[in-house]
Order: structure tokens, then sequence, then C-alpha cells
């Protein structure tokens, strides 16, 4: 039996807790701490999950998985590190925080695991690419692993990539809901009811995404099934095209990793 407890139980850390329910995990081997006495009691109201002190969580837990706001991390560190039972796996979801980071902080051969999520775990389609720290091995990413396979998929990349992966994949669903915005508004452009075009391309987009995902073609095998001679399609691509859309995506990408990389340097300084 394994104690997890979430430490920061907001939207991320919520997701989780009700991800780890459904794949099964009794709720009495989990735990949360929340700073809020209300938002606690909700929680537990909830989910039949107990909420405790950071202290305790410590003291109690064999996995501690870090969800408050990177901002909030040093407190939460202090908090943490007096009551740290020996070999505690930590388990940070905290956007751009190194490993070295927990190491530095927590006793001595404390195994870290960094993962990226996205916000699509809130419905249980999260992304998340996980590494280890230098004190975690094979068992800790399998066991981080198998925790996160609850609210979604999980590959593992080494920490040294952990940057691209955010402006990939931390950062991608909002690419894409830039996306769908641009084409509803030209479905306004066009004279469609707003409504109507969100609903046109809002499928559109899902119905895409499940190709994608299952039909396990190439993408550009996927474009060109629809993209016929003289037809539409390609009237709208060579627009796209003129416009250099997919040079803007490589460079937009290119600024998010050097922006990740930018927060982890403050972070190292601080
Ligand atoms: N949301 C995303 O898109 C996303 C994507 C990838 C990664 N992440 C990472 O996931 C983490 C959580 O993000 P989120 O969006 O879920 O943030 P959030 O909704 O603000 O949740 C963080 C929670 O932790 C609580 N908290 C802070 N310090 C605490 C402490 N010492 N003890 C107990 N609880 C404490 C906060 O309470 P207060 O509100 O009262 O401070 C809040 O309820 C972040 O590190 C973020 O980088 C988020």
């Amino acid at each position: 039996m394994t104690t997890i407890a979430v430490l920061g139980a907001g939207k991320i850390g919520e997701a989780l807790l009700s991800g780890l329910l459904d794949g099964g995990r009794p709720a009495g081997d989990l735990l949360f701490t929340e700073k809020h006495a209300k938002r606690s009691a909700e929680l537990t109201g909830r989910y039949g999950v107990e909420g405790v002190s950071v202290g305790e969580a410590a003291k109690r837990a064999d996995v501690l998985v870090v969800a408050v706001k990177p901002q909030d991390i040093e407190p939460l560190l202090d908090q943490l590190v007096g009551d740290l039972a020996p070999g505690t796996l930590v388990v940070s979801l905290c956007a751009g925080l190194p490993t070295a980071l927990f190491e530095r902080r927590l006793p001595a051969g404390t195994p870290v695991v960094r993962v990226m999520p996205n916000t699509p775990m809130l419905v249980g389609e999260a992304m998340s690419a996980i590494s280890a720290g230098r004190h975690a091995g094979e068992e800790h990413l399998d066991l981080v692993e198998e925790l996160l396979g609850t609210v979604g998929k999980v590959v593992r990349v080494p920490e040294s990539q952990q940057d691209a992966v955010t402006a990939l994949s931390g950062s991608g669903p909002a690419y894409f809901f830039y996306l769908v915005e641009a084409m509803i508004d030209a479905g306004i452009l066009l004279g469609i009811p707003r409504e109507l075009a969100g609903s046109l391309i809002i499928q559109s987009a899902v119905g895409a995404a499940t190709m994608l995902a299952e039909g396990g073609q190439h993408p550009v095998i996927l474009r060109e099934a629809v993209t016929s001679p003289a037809g539409t399609t390609i009237m709208a691509i060579r627009e796209l095209e003129k416009h250099g859309v997919r040079a803007a995506l490589l460079a937009a990408i290119e600024a998010a990793r050097d922006r990740s990389v930018e927060l982890g340097n403050a972070h190292e300084k601080g």
C-alpha cells in the first residue's frame, strides 16, 4: 500500500486526486494539503480524502506530489524539510522548477521526479512528461507513470528536454484554443452565427484530434486526403503558407522554450 499526498489541491492537484480515485486508488491511501479550511472541507466532502497539514503529509505519505504554484515552492519546502521521512518520493508538477532545486533543499538522497503536465488533466486527457532527478530510479519512474496514467498519457524525457516539452505540450493546449478562437472569428466573418461557428469548429477539432490519436496516420497524409486538386482546401492552405503560419508556429514555440529556460534560470539564481 502506497500513501500518496497531493500538496496544494488547486486545479491540477484536484484533477490528480480525482483521477487517482477514478483509477481505483482507495480514498484511504490518499491525502491532500490545502491552505484554506473551507476548500479543504469541500474537497473531503467531494472525494472522501483526508486533508492534513504539510508536516503530517510528509510524515505519513510514501509519495508527495507537489502541485503548488512555482512561486509558492520556498515556503512549502520550509514546511516539508523537517518532517520528510527518508526515501519519500517527491514528484514535482511545478512548471520550470529543476529537480536540483528540490535536491538542494531536501534531505540528501531524496528521490525527485519532475513532471510537466498540461491542463487537459482536468478531463483525464493530460500529456505528462516525466524526468528523474539524481536519486530517482526506474522504480520511481514506474510509480509516477502509473499515477499519472490515471489522468492521461505519460512519456519519459531527459530533464534537459523539459523546457522544449513545456513549449510543446505544456503550453500546447493554448495554441489549439487560439486556433479555434481564430477559426470561429472566420465563421463570423462569413456570416455564420457565433454559436453555430463554435459548434462547427469544435467538433471539427475533436474529430481531427481523434483521427490523429487513433488512426495512426501522419498529419500530412490526413491533410492531403482533404486537399483535392483545385479545391477549397488548397486555396486556404495557400493563404496559410502566404501568411507564414508554419514559420510563425516554429518561432512561437521556440520563444516559449526560451522563456521556460529564462524562468528556470531565475529559480536557479533565487
Ligand atoms: N494549470 C496549468 O496549466 C498547469 C500546467 C502545467 C503545470 N502546472 C503546474 O501545476 C502546479 C499547480 O497549478 P494550478 O494551476 O493547479 O495552481 P492552483 O490552482 O493555484 O493550485 C495551487 C494550490 O496550492 C495551494 N497552496 C499553495 N501553497 C500551499 C502550501 N504551502 N500548502 C498547501 N497548499 C498550498 C494554493 O492555495 P492558494 O490559492 O490559497 O495560494 C492552491 O490552492 C503549478 O506548479 C503549475 O506550474 C499547471
